[in-house]
């Protein structure tokens, strides 16, 4: 009993020491009842909280003088900035600032001695009788104290670098007003840096550096996502929805945060990155889930001019080149590197005046390895790379040249987006220094420097590799300490836990099927959220492989694929987490015998769906992904029956013990093109042939392989050949199963039918591509008549 008291004694006094100036915390400023000091508004839910702040700079050996207004989560003990008013005009010490609302009507921030206003709201009030509230979705308000729906600012119409859930980033047509996120200068000023993203007024989306070079679009908004963009959907799960508005009056995009109390950041950073995180109150920290670009190498001149981006992404990521040293060491280390590298030694004064160009005493210095940034100028008249050196020391605004499979290549001005490749391919770029900068032996033998620098290069690499496998472990445990529940709608990658899986999968009880690879079972996060767990038998592969792997297909986001959660590797436990599909496989719907019969209309809907999947992973992502086993197995459908393809990273992540597996497995008559069965290298066209053989089973309802086409040897009832005969013949009808009793659109039967027979041509070459596909069943292009394919020729003994 003592105890207890001394328990509660003590918590109470310890709520006095860390809030000495907290009475009850309001949410509403009035005029003569303003915020000094420390003392904070809190939104009426405890979600967040504004006040004055000012960005630890310690670990920068840095004093820092500026103090913000700011909204931030008022839980999350790591200051983290939402919104700042006053970016651009920061109170500097000792300004002990004030925020009020003056006779006007406005907010404003004024020095607490001399009450010249620093910052105000600016609005044109109606009214000298206003409040300003922090609402419960973080958005402050300056409104008439008397009516709720007369506001005259809101914070949300002036974002900073994070999404508020609710916000709005886009245009109002009416008043000409644009939000947009703007990235701040670096990690302690919140003074506005150089990357905007924001819709322009026809509603196409952008990233933006230094207001006018385009970095990056999401292409158009298509009904249901962006069509460059379609991670940036939501409804895929019950915790996010991304809504696009464009009418009259506005044009915007907002998402919404159904489980408000998750602690999601969406920000887009200093480096030019956008990203989303996740509080997690057992680590206390942040967990970045997602990234866009996914390397910061990616990101539009995120180490400034002449520097070079290590695409290993390891620290440190930027450097200077050979020759030039950091500009502003301590912008560079607040992570500001506009400014980027500096010579060491200005070049000699180019002579330009008498036009003769002969002081051509600079040097240049070979960078190997290197991915060229795509502004080059190039010089057609340069026929071979002395040619190409001497064009380039012919201009004094010249500061490099390749000279390589596209002919001379050179720059002018500030070399910016220079990256190292970490593949150990890459061009050779020659930076022009001045003579002293460029070390003797280079000088005199080039190939000398580059073996030089291939070697140091591979063993700086061998080293990175080491130090990479550290940050892996750290990470790994570190990750262990988060839970299950607080993981649900992420939008990338996890690790998990055995332990945590083997919970969710309650022991791997609930068995949803299997294949060649492992088994996959049901797994339940919370009640609302389930997951598909496959756990895998026979990868025998290296762990770092594995997770390097993993996380490159779980970066792949498109709505027509399965979305991969998580993964878990411990020990010789390989499990992969997925999302879970609640409609099953399209096997399921097709040949069994279910009480549901799929009409034709998601029929074709799916068929669609699964040829933009199979595109987007043959074209859309950065290295393509061939699939290897489409089925009708591995097409899961949603709760809408949108199709998902599944297991389109199994053949990246097993590698050719896994094609082995399926080559085996199969008869000649299924799924697999010709070439696969004669071991001549596959391209995507085995997909497209594999793909066409679906096709076929969505309009029979019946397996291309079932017995029923098979009697007494006679194989010219095989479906394919069927429908080869009945497309001469114009009998579609007849082709579709006979389930749908005649209900099809027979315009698309027939352009489902020549797809079908175009894509199981015997020579990949008369195949069409993924994309061609879903051009010709949107019917955007028309199609032939397909010829016979000699192998179904063969298969019947000639004649159709
Ligand atoms: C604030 O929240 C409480 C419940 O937590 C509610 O009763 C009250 O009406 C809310 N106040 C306002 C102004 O929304
Ligand atoms: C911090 O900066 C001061 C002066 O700028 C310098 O003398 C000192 O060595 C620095 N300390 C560290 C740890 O970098
Ligand atoms: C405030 O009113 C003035 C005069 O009517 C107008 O010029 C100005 O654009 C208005 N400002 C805002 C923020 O609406
Ligand atoms: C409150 O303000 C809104 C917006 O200015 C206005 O349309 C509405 O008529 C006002 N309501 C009252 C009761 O004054
Ligand atoms: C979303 O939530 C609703 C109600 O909370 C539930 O009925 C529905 O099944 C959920 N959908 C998914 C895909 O989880
Ligand atoms: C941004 O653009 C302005 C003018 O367009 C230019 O003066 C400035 O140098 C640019 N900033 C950087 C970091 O290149
Ligand atoms: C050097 O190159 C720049 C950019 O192409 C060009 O504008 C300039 O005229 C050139 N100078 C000479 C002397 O050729």
């Amino acid at each position: 009993m003592a105890l207890l008291h001394v328990v509660v004694l003590l918590v109470l006094g310890l709520l006095f020491l860390h809030a000495p100036s907290c009475s009850v915390a309001t949410d509403t400023v009035t005029p003569g009842n303003g915020l000094a000091g420390s003392s904070r508004l809190v939104s009426n839910n405890s979600k967040f909280a504004l006040g004055f702040f000012k960005m630890d700079s310690k670990s920068f050996n840095y004093t820092n003088p500026y103090t913000y207004l700011g909204i931030w989560f008022n839980k999350v003990p790591k200051l983290t900035p939402l919104w700042s008013a006053n970016g651009e005009s920061p109170v500097i010490d000792p300004t002990s600032p004030e925020l009020a609302i003056v006779g006007d009507g406005n907010l404003v921030i004024m020095d607490g001695a001399t009450r010249s206003i620093i910052w105000s709201t600016r609005a044109n009030t109606t009214t000298t009788d206003t409040i300003a509230v922090l609402q419960n979705d973080g958005n402050l308000v300056l409104r008439s104290s008397s009516n709720s729906s007369n506001i005259f600012w809101q914070s949300f119409d002036y974002p900073t670098d994070n999404f508020f859930a609710g916000a709005k980033i886009g245009w109002d047509k009416v008043t000409g007003l644009n939000r947009r996120l703007v990235s701040r200068k670096n990690l302690i000023d919140q003074a506005p840096g150089l990357y905007t993203a924001e819709l322009q007024r026809n509603g196409v989306g952008h990233l933006v550096w230094n207001s006018t070079v385009e970095i990056e679009s999401t292409g158009e908004w298509n009904g249901q996502y962006f069509s460059a963009a379609p991670e940036l959907i939501g409804n895929s799960d019950n915790l996010t929805t991304f809504r696009y508005v464009n009418n009259d009056r506005e044009v915007y995009f907002t998402w919404i945060l159904h489980d408000q109390t998750m602690i999601v950041l969406s920000q887009l950073d200093v480096f030019g990155q956008g990203l989303v995180s996740i509080w997690m109150d057992e680590s206390q920290d942040w967990v970045t889930i997602y990234k866009q670009p996914v390397l910061q190498c990616d990101a539009y001149a995120t180490c400034g001019p002449f520097t070079v981006c290590n695409e290993k992404n390891e620290d440190p990521v930027c450097n200077c080149m050979k020759g030039f040293s950091i500009s502003s060491p301590r912008d560079w280390e607040l992570g500001n590197r506009r400014d980027g590298c500096t010579r060491n030694t200005p070049l000699r004064r180019c002579r330009i005046d008498d036009g003769s160009n002969t002081d051509l005493t600079d040097k240049f210095y070979a960078v190997q390895q290197v991915r060229l940034p795509n502004d080059a100028m190039k010089m057609q008249a340069a026929t071979s790379e002395d040619d190409c050196s001497q064009v380039c020391l012919g201009n004094c605004s010249c500061t490099a040249y390749s000279y390589g499979k596209g002919g001379c290549s050179v720059w002018h001005g500030k070399l910016t987006n220079v990256r190292q490749r970490s593949d150990g391919n890459g061009e050779i770029l020659h930076i022009r220094l001045a003579a002293t900068e460029v070390p003797r032996a280079a000088r005199k033998n080039s190939n000398a420097i580059g073996i030089g620098a291939a070697i140091g290069a591979s063993a700086a690499a061998f080293g990175l590799m080491i130090l990479g496998l550290m940050i892996w472990r750290r990470k790994e445990k570190w990750f262990a300490r988060t839970q299950l529940g607080d993981i649900q709608g992420s939008i990338g990658i996890l690790t998990f836990r055995y332990v945590d899986l083997e919970r969710a999968t309650k022991k791997f009880s609930e068995k949803l099927g299997g294949g060649s690879f492992g088994s996959v079972f049901k797994g339940y996060l919370s009640d609302s959220f389930t997951l598909a767990v496959k756990r895998l038998d026979g990868a025998k592969q290296g762990e770092k492989q594995f997770r390097a792997e993993v996380s490159s297909v779980g970066i792949i986001q498109h709505i027509n694929l399965v979305k991969l959660i998580g993964f878990c590797c411990e020990g010789v436990q390989r499990l992969l987490v997925y999302e879970y599909m609640p409609n099953h496989s399209l096997d399921v719907h097709l040949f069994k015998a279910s009480d549901t019969v799929l009409d034709w209309n998601l029929r074709f809907q799916i068929a669609i769906g699964v040829a933009r999947g199979l595109a987007y992973l043959h074209t859309g992502c950065r290295d393509c992904i061939i699939h290897c086993d489409i089925k009708p197995e591995n097409i899961l459908l949603d709760a809408s029956f949108v199709p998902k393809i599944a297991d389109f990273g199994m053949a990246k992540i097993l590698g050719r013990e896994f094609s082995h597996a399926i080559t085996t497995m199969r008869g000649t008559i299924g799924y697999l093109a010709p070439e696969w069965i004669s071991g001549a290298p596959v391209t995507s066209k085995v997909d497209v042939y594999s793909y066409g053989m679906v096709l076929f089973e969505i309009v029979s309802g019946r397996r291309n392989s079932s017995q029923e086409y098979f009697n007494d040897g006679d194989y010219s009832a095989f479906f394919p050949l069927q429908v080869a005969r009945k497309l001469l013949s114009g009998d579609i009808g007849s082709l579709v199963d006979a389930n749908l009793h005649g209900i099809a659109n027979l315009d698309e039967v027939e352009r489902v039918c020549r797809v079908a027979g175009w894509c199981i041509q015997d020579s990949e070459f008369d195949r069409p591509t993924m994309t061609e596909v879903v051009q010709f069943l949107e019917g955007l292009s028309e199609l032939d008549m397909p010829p016979v394919p000699r192998l179904l020729k063969a298969i019947t003994g000639g004649s159709p």
